[in-house]
């Protein structure tokens, strides 16, 4: 990675996730651009990583060897028809962050001669503890994937799908999962102030078992449901919650929410794949 420029197209909430991210792991910032209409942003970047910047999408993309598409995605297609000859004339390896943008769309829009990684990254990137699902194309070589992997693992950790297609399934659970666990966290929450407790002492006990569940599950090779029989005596009161839920069909729930969010993940990439024909 030490030896590659890299660009990155946005500087908003992913794009300074990243360059945050890189920076930390110790990436030369003179080997980093960010690019953004907002020269405001651009300069408090720069006074604040003494990275390069630029205004217009094509300065920093002549300079680097990997391009980063970190706008939204209703603005690929325009930052795409920017930056295309670029690319073809460098066959620069592009990773897209953007939500919902299939490979042949980005194909479309870059050409087909291009290395590309298609990445779903979730919201805790955004403090580095994010997950982010990667899909190659066929003309990202080995040595690509693993750099496009280190860049990835500067927000978190990272898992190579084979099968583009499950993209939508990732969309469905991590990508709009961290919302299924704010979710909890606040129906935990007002369900221990309902029973009494004062807020900031349900906010903590709701915050910290949330934490120390996730780690437990995450430092331990015993499957979930192992975790959950073994703190669950019998005639005790975990086991009357677990009913409860049981019975009000919270998998069924579960699952319904995601092959509700994995639909929407279809239409809305079918829907971005058009604009950029
Ligand atoms: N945030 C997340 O948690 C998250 C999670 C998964 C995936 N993603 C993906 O990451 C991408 C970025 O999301 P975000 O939340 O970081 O959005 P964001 O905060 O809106 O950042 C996008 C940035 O790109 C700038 N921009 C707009 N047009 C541009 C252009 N032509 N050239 C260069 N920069 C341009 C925007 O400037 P203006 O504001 O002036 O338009 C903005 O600063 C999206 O495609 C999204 O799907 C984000």
């Amino acid at each position: 990675m030490q030896t590659s420029t890299i660009a990155i197209i946005g500087a908003g909430n992913m794009g300074t996730s990243l360059l945050g991210g890189l920076i930390a792991n110790q990436f030369p910032a003179s080997q980093l651009w960010i690019t953004d209409p907002d020269s405001e942003k651009l300069h408090v970047l720069e006074q604040q990583f003494n990275i390069q910047t630029a205004l217009h999408n094509n300065d920093a993309v002549n300079a680097a060897d990997v391009i980063i598409l970190a706008v939204k995605p209703q603005m690929i297609a325009n930052v795409m028809k920017e930056i295309a000859i670029s690319v073809q004339t460098k066959k620069t390896l592009v990773i897209s962050v953007a939500a919902g943008i299939r490979i042949d769309a980005l194909q479309n829009g870059l050409g087909n001669s291009i290395p590309i990684v298609r990445c779903m990254p979730n919201t805790p990137a955004l403090i580095r503890a994010g997950v982010t699902a990667m899909y190659a194309n066929s003309l990202v070589t080995d040595k690509q994937r693993d750099l496009a992997e280190s860049i990835l693992r500067a927000v978190g950790m990272v898992v190579w799908l084979e099968d583009e297609k499950l993209m939508d399934a990732v969309t469905a659970l991590s990508g709009s999962g961290p919302a299924y666990f704010f979710l909890m966290i606040e129906a935990l929450q007002h369900a221990g102030e309902t029973l009494g407790l004062p807020r900031e002492t349900a906010r903590l006990l709701t915050l910290q078992t949330a934490l120390g569940a996730a780690r437990m599950a995450f430092e331990t090779d015993v499957e979930a449901n192992e975790l959950c029989r073994r703190v669950t005596s019998k005639g005790g009161t975990t086991e009357a919650a677990l009913r409860v839920l049981e019975n009000g069909q919270l998998r069924d729930l579960f699952l319904d929410a995601l092959k509700a969010a994995k639909a929407r993940s279809e239409e809305l990439a079918e829907l971005f794949g058009k604009e950029v024909k």
